[in-house]
């Protein structure tokens, strides 16, 4: 199938106007369980008649990916669903558009290559160090708190190569930030006809006082970071340029540098987006491979073979087939941002249904991920189906966890180095067991987290 045809318009299944409260009641309970209910319902092409003359359309194939993130990706434009985000990250590169996005992309980019990134490795696997190290001092069968551990562990891995700054002390201040803001922009997902008035209607949320003090404490943190390096020059002298000396030595064709609040913009998006995603994978990768013990046990062969005990290098990476295929597959049935939208700026067609200008598509990475055209056994847990040779046929944007096209995730190859290191290190010395009860359940916020956090049952290997 093709995204586009010229055939002659179809109208798309979906529910009837009448069933909107009911559906925005549903939203508001648990977007996620209400998208699948709508694809299970209607199929992977849904009308929403959420507002008049601004439908929503749900798209769940990997066709439809391609069609909004790549080939027609100029015709879409994030939407206004991110609103409630740039509240907090202003015009950070996640959130900004048009010019100024091309001309942050341009400068921030060079940084996130291969080669750049790879220089980031050492640092990491000494943070991993460290962060495990506290659990030398558990005894078997403590209960550990893997989410946490691993947003802080992914914290301080974005603030040592990225800002040079240890920021394990002031952690639990940026944690609080990240929960607020997804609480806050979630309250907004769940209401979306808030959105149309954003600084009128989201300030009329319940808790965006409260949240606004998790935004000032996060903003003291940038402050001092910034200031810190201005005081003590760049970090060039001791090593390789960060993304902290690429902002404050940046120069734009004008000359100019990036004004305060700019920088203060880019250094909370990368905070932000640079660790809670890489936290839940790493989470829901634990959960998966203590569910899964034949596929933890060929972890651990793969990890002790290609690894003999030492900790892990970037040459190590092409033989971690295996560790790398678990991550896949953790970030197929779980993808961080589970759903991905953007506004029509002109009218368009998609599979034959015509898309007014003005509305908004959502394509969920987790329905995407599931679609049986491209998956079998779509629900279950196989990370043999990510091993060199396996996929072939499989469409390109089957798997889009990092998102795809020109607004792709930038630290995507940041995020496999960080989570290969990490899960090789805590094999190496770990195995993590479901805690009684631990099944987690989902929470859809603007990451996918597993709901309460996740506590798991520690073991020495
Ligand atoms: C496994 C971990 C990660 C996942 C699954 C992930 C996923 C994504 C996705 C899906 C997008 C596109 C969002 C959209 O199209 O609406 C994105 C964008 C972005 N990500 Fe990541 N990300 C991860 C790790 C990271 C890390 C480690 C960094 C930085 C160090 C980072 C920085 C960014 C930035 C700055 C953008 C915006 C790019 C732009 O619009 O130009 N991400 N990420």
């Amino acid at each position: 199938m093709t995204a586009t045809t010229t055939g002659r318009p179809r109208r798309a299944a979906g529910p009837p106007p009448r069933e909107v409260p009911q559906l925005l009641a549903a939203i508001g309970r648990d977007p996620l369980t209400a998208a699948v209910g709508l694809y299970r319902r209607y199929g992977d092409l849904v009308r929403v008649p959420l507002l008049p003359r601004r439908p929503l359309f749900l798209l769940c194939h990997p066709a439809h990916a391609e069609h909004v993130l790549v080939s027609r990706q100029d015709n879409y434009r994030k939407a206004a669903t991110y609103r409630p985000l740039r509240v907090f990250l202003g015009d950070g590169l996640v959130t900004s558009e048009g010019e100024l996005w091309e001309r942050q992309r341009r400068l921030i980019q060079p940084l996130f290559s291969h080669r750049r990134v790879s220089g980031f490795l050492p640092g990491m696997v000494g943070t991993i160090r460290r962060t495990l190290q506290e659990w030398d001092g558990r005894p078997d069968g403590a209960l550990v708190h893997v989410s946490e551990t691993m947003s802080l562990l992914t914290l301080t891995i974005v603030g040592e190569a990225l800002f040079g700054a240890d920021l394990r002390g002031v952690g639990a201040r940026v944690s609080a930030a990240v929960t607020g803001m997804q609480d806050f922009a979630t309250t907004a997902m769940r209401n979306p006809l808030l959105l149309p008035a954003p600084r009128l209607g989201l300030r009329t949320t319940p808790g965006y006082r409260a949240w606004r003090g998790t935004v000032e404490a996060v903003d003291e943190v940038v402050d001092q970071l910034a200031a810190e390096r201005r005081r003590a020059g760049p970090a060039a002298d001791t090593g390789s340029q960060d993304l902290l000396d690429a902002l404050l030595q940046a120069r734009y064709e004008d000359g100019s540098a990036i004004g305060p609040r700019q920088l203060r913009d880019e250094i909370v998006t990368f905070l932000m987006a640079g660790h809670e995603t890489s936290a839940t994978v790493l989470t829901w990768t634990c959960y998966l491979l203590a569910a899964h013990p034949s596929a933890r046990r060929r972890l651990e062969e793969e990890v002790d073979t290609v690894l003999a005990g030492r900790e892990p290098e970037f040459a190590d990476l092409d033989r971690l087939v295996w560790t790398k295929a678990v991550l896949s597959e953790a970030m197929r049935l779980y993808p961080p941002f589970w759903t991905l939208e953007r506004d029509a700026l002109d009218d368009d067609e998609i599979d034959g249904v015509p898309v007014p200008a003005g509305s908004t598509v959502a394509v969920p990475p987790y329905l995407v991920h599931r679609h049986p055209a491209a998956w079998d056994n779509p629900e279950g847990f196989d990370p043999s189906r990510f091993l060199p040779g396996a996929g072939t046929g499989r469409p390109r944007h089957a798997f889009i966890p990092f998102g795809s096209g020109r607004r792709g995730c930038v630290g995507n190859v940041f995020a496999l180095l960080e989570t290969v290191a990490a899960v090789t290190m805590l094999t190496q010395r770990f195995r993590l067991d479901l805690a009684p009860g631990g099944v987690p359940r989902l929470q859809p916020t603007v990451t996918l987290r597993p709901r309460g956090g996740l506590r798991m049952v520690l073991r020495h290997r």
